[in-house]
């Protein structure tokens, strides 16, 4: 159990960089040779459900918004063509970053991505100084740092600190996991986020439980107390 008393997932060889690297290293051969742009992850329904939630409330054009482990950059590519104009990726895996420049070059679209580790505050603090983003998304990032194969509590809760750090005061967090359910991400982000809304996705009934493959949640920063 961690401080915030949930059990950790087993590590995997997708919590490494190096998976990543050489992932995003086919996508990008792939990319060049017919145009496949790669995996969406957890399917482009998840990602439609996030934008129809962001349009559906009003959520405006100028917001600054962040997507965090941002991969192809297709989930930013999509918000790009609804209109949203204040679009950043980072992602530490060069090979990733690589791929959406080229994937947003080629469509004409000014997305600003930067290759950056998001377990390291010093770096964050380089790239972006005391900048803060409306809307701060992450699809399968929190995932993929759950289940790094060395201390996943240790970095798990470092990321949630610099998810803080990046989130305005009035900010949202919009997070899907496919590992975490909604209770357990509420108490693992507990004091820096609460539960704003959730967003329903597909669920299926086993042995007279009801789960959801995906769990997707949008989050309140919530500020420290000045005593
Ligand atoms: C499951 S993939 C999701 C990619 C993309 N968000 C999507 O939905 O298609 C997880 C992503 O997180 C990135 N990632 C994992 N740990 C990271 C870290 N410490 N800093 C930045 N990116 C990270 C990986 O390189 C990978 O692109």
């Amino acid at each position: 159990m961690s401080g915030n008393q949930i059990e950790e997932l087993e590590g995997s060889e997708l919590g490494t960089k190096d998976y990543w690297d050489k992932s995003y290293d086919t996508e990008i051969e792939n990319y060049k040779s017919h145009g496949d742009v790669g995996e969406v992850w957890f399917d482009e329904d998840s990602q439609i459900r996030v934008i129809n939630w962001m349009l559906k409330n009003d959520i405006p054009e100028d917001n600054q918004i962040i997507d965090l482990g941002c991969g192809n950059g297709m989930m930013l590519v999509e918000l790009y063509r609804e209109g949203y104009k204040n679009l950043s990726g980072v992602d530490y895996s060069e090979n990733a970053i690589e791929l959406a420049k080229q994937i947003a070059a080629d469509q004409d679209m000014q997305i600003t991505y930067e290759v950056l580790d998001l377990l390291n505050a010093t770096q964050i603090t380089e790239k972006f100084g005391n900048k803060q983003f409306d809307i701060v998304h992450d699809k399968g990032t929190y995932d993929a740092i759950s289940i790094h194969p060395e201390n996943p509590a240790e970095k798990r809760a470092a990321y949630i600190q610099n998810l803080h750090n990046l989130t305005s005061n009035n900010g949202l967090l919009i997070l899907s996991s496919c590992n975490w359910t909604e209770s357990e991400l509420c108490t693992s982000l507990n004091g820096k986020f609460e539960l704003y809304k959730t967003i329903p996705t597909p669920t299926f009934k086993f042995g007279g439980s009801v789960g959801s493959v995906v769990t997707q949640i949008v989050f309140k920063k919530q500020l420290s107390l000045i005593t």
